[in-house]
């Protein structure tokens, strides 16, 4: 039977491995109900509604769902080159979405889609889940306190080799195009500051199981003038990272690690005065201390659709509102032409 008196009413575009999470996220909450699932391959739209014994409809595409079922929200959940035709299609219907990262495979299409948000009065949310980890927020709380001055150079290391299969091996760029963008808009996170220009080497090793290029180096100048540098690879053959890279933040009195998991620790510089008797003239004396991670009671996806949902209620737009991912989608395709260029670019 459908479930029509639910407060959202929600139509699952894509029906992939990350309809999962999100499908999880609603049936957890009593003001939702899934009334439609929706994805080109049928069988996958009905493997979903078996799997959650969910009530919802399947179809093969979003305008038959909206013009049959009355949904006032959608979840996108489908490849990137699908997200503006989907979204756009939902938005215009009234409707408003949540959709996964990255807001589109184009940036002129991310502009669009922020345009028809507008346009249409409906929201448009982004997932972008990795800005919801202790480890990041207690940085960016340690660098909102400016406990070791002024920063001046924020640096990213990414190096993993997940063996995907799907559209990330077939893409130009999966490494910035797909995954860059949480680090990126972690950095901007962590500074608060959008990115003014940037130049970005991007490179296929020999060894990448990609047809894309797997591995990029990026410079980023931030609107105060520090700089942002990013170094990742999607074919790393060892020597890790966490999923949330691993930063290194230089200020002007000392440096800041987070290595992208439990551990964040800084060194200080000792003021003059306070030095002992061992630090000779031309030394500098550094403390060094651990920071407690702060807690949170939600973390990643859960936190992030929280967050929207709480949007939607009143009003107040979220972190990661297309308004404010616009900056950060722009870092990633202003880098990929930068590497296709070889020029910086302005962004
Ligand atoms: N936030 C994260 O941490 C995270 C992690 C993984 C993937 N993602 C994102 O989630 C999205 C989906 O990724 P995935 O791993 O589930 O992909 P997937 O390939 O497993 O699933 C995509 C599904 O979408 C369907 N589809 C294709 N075109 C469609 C269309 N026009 N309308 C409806 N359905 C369509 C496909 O048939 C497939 O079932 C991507 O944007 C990806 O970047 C985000």
């Amino acid at each position: 039977m459908k479930d029509t008196n639910k407060e959202h009413r929600i139509i699952v575009v894509g029906c992939g491995a990350m309809s999962n999470h999100w499908i999880q996220m609603a049936t957890r909450r009593d003001d939702c109900a899934i009334v439609a699932l929706v994805d080109p391959d049928l069988a996958n739209a009905k493997r979903r509604k078996d799997d959650y014994s969910l009530t919802a409809v399947t179809y093969s595409n979003l305008s038959e769902a909206l013009a049959a079922e009355e949904a006032n929200l959608v979840f996108d959940v489908t490849p990137p080159q699908y997200h503006q035709e989907t979204v756009m299609t939902a938005l215009k219907a009234g409707c408003d979405v949540f959709g996964e990262k990255p807001m589109s495979d184009t940036l002129a299409e991310a502009e669009r889609m922020v345009e028809c948000s507008e346009a249409t009065g409906r929201e448009y949310f982004v997932m972008q889940n990795r800005r919801y980890v202790p480890g990041l927020w207690t940085l960016r709380e340690f660098l909102v306190d400016k406990r070791l001055g002024t920063v001046g150079q924020i640096s990213a290391d990414f190096q993993l080799g997940p063996r995907f299969r799907g559209f990330r091996t077939e893409m130009d760029s999966p490494l910035i195009a797909d995954m860059a963008i949480h680090t990126f808009d972690a950095a901007r996170f962590l500074t608060g500051q959008n990115a003014v220009s940037v130049y970005c080497h991007e490179f296929n090793p020999s060894w990448s199981w990609y047809k894309g290029a797997a591995n990029a180096v990026c410079i980023f100048e931030m609107e105060d003038g520090s700089v942002f540098d990013y170094r990742g690879s999607w074919c790393a053959n060892g020597m890790v990272t966490s999923w949330e890279a691993q930063w290194r933040v230089s200020c002007s009195e000392g440096v800041v690690f987070w290595d992208g998991g439990e551990r964040l620790d800084y060194e200080q510089i000792v003021p003059e005065g306070c030095r002992g008797s061992k630090s000779g003239t031309g030394t500098i004396e550094l403390k060094r201390e651990n920071v407690t991670l702060l807690p949170m009671p939600l973390t990643g996806h859960d936190a992030c659709v929280s967050e929207m949902f709480a949007a939607l209620q009143s009003g107040k737009r979220p972190q990661t509102d297309c308004r404010d991912n616009i900056h950060s989608i722009r870092m990633v395709y202003k880098a990929i032409e930068s590497a296709k260029t070889g020029k910086r670019l302005m962004l």
